[in-house]
């Protein structure tokens, strides 16, 4: 099982005349049936829950449950390092976990057959995937041109669309050299996202694809209060919840010599990732989502 294996049917071709839906879907509920959201541990100089409130009208017609929605999150992690195998290593299941990181090395020039549909991901059925590629790079090619830093920016296949002033940063040195190629005159390297080599809001954008997702919850607060410290600006890319796939799950992945993999996986819908974040829904496709959060001042 490798990306987004879990919904996808073999065989198939995109649906004539299918088209992401930019922004909100009209009467998506948000996710509340297992929020991850929490007040994250203070880290660095930056605390996430100072950043600006959620602007989604929606969110902020229940904001008033936020914090009972806290309470039930703090039981969700709760439950989250005590069930899966039972300790709490699993607290440190992705970005900090060593099998995990020597994975993605290993997958990296092999990595771009899952947005391109080739390879082990030739025969997967996936309705508008090519069409929502397309639409993705474009989404990140209309972001204003900024300073940017990818966070996670594995083989750079998104960084490469970035308007303006970018670096792309990854754990692999294998994914940054990918990177590299794909960034003439931009520069890629390597840095871990949550103990990242740079100033204090030495950036004006957060850029994220692909890895909140992953993330457990503790280190999903690292990330977040490390995103926040430098830049004002955050925007994750994730893959989209879809009828019929577990929201939380690990996964068995397989690489092309036939090696196997278990990583952590979360599919998330465009509110709840915004509602995590702190921010609104910039992008609401059948595959991926993306949210935007604007951080205040640091303290
Ligand atoms: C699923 S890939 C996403 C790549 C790319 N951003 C995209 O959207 O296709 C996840 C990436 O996270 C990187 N990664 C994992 N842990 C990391 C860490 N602690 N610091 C930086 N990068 C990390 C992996 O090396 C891998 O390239």
């Amino acid at each position: 099982m490798t990306e987004n294996q879990p919904g996808e049917n073999r065989r198939g071709e995109d649906r004539p005349g299918e088209k992401p839906v930019w922004g909100n879907r009209p009467g998506e509920k948000p996710a509340w049936r297992k929020p991850i959201w929490r007040r994250p541990r203070e880290s660095g100089s930056c605390v996430v829950a100072r950043c600006r409130p959620p602007t989604e009208p929606a969110l902020l017609a229940i904001g008033v449950g936020h914090r009972a929605a806290w309470l039930v999150n703090l039981l969700t992690i709760v439950d989250f390092v005590t069930t899966e195998d039972g300790d709490a290593t699993d607290d440190a299941a992705f970005a900090r976990d060593r099998a995990t990181a020597d994975y993605y090395d290993q997958r990296a020039p092999e990595y771009d057959e899952w947005y391109e549909g080739r390879g082990r991901f030739a025969e997967r059925d996936r309705p508008g995937w090519h069409t929502e590629v397309v639409q993705l790079a474009e989404f990140v090619a209309s972001l204003s041109p900024s300073k940017t830093i990818d966070i996670a920016c594995g083989s750079g296949f998104l960084t490469r669309h970035v308007r303006g002033f970018v670096v792309g940063l990854d754990q692999s040195r294998s994914m940054v050299a990918l990177a590299q190629t794909r960034l003439p005159n931009r520069t890629a390297l390597v840095g871990d996202a949550l103990n990242l080599p740079v100033a204090d809001r030495a950036f004006d954008r957060v850029l994220t694809g692909h890895f909140y997702g992953h993330l457990p919850p503790a280190e999903r607060s690292a990330f977040l209060a490390e995103a926040c410290r430098v830049a004002p600006e955050l925007v994750v890319i994730d893959s989209a919840l879809r009828p019929g796939i577990e929201p939380e799950q690990w996964q068995q992945r397989v690489l092309n010599d036939g090696s196997t993999h278990r990583v952590f996986k979360r599919y998330l819908t465009a509110r709840q990732l915004a509602e995590e974040i702190g921010g609104e829904v910039v992008f609401n496709g059948s595959w991926f989502v993306a949210a935007k959060a604007i951080h205040g001042p640091l303290p």
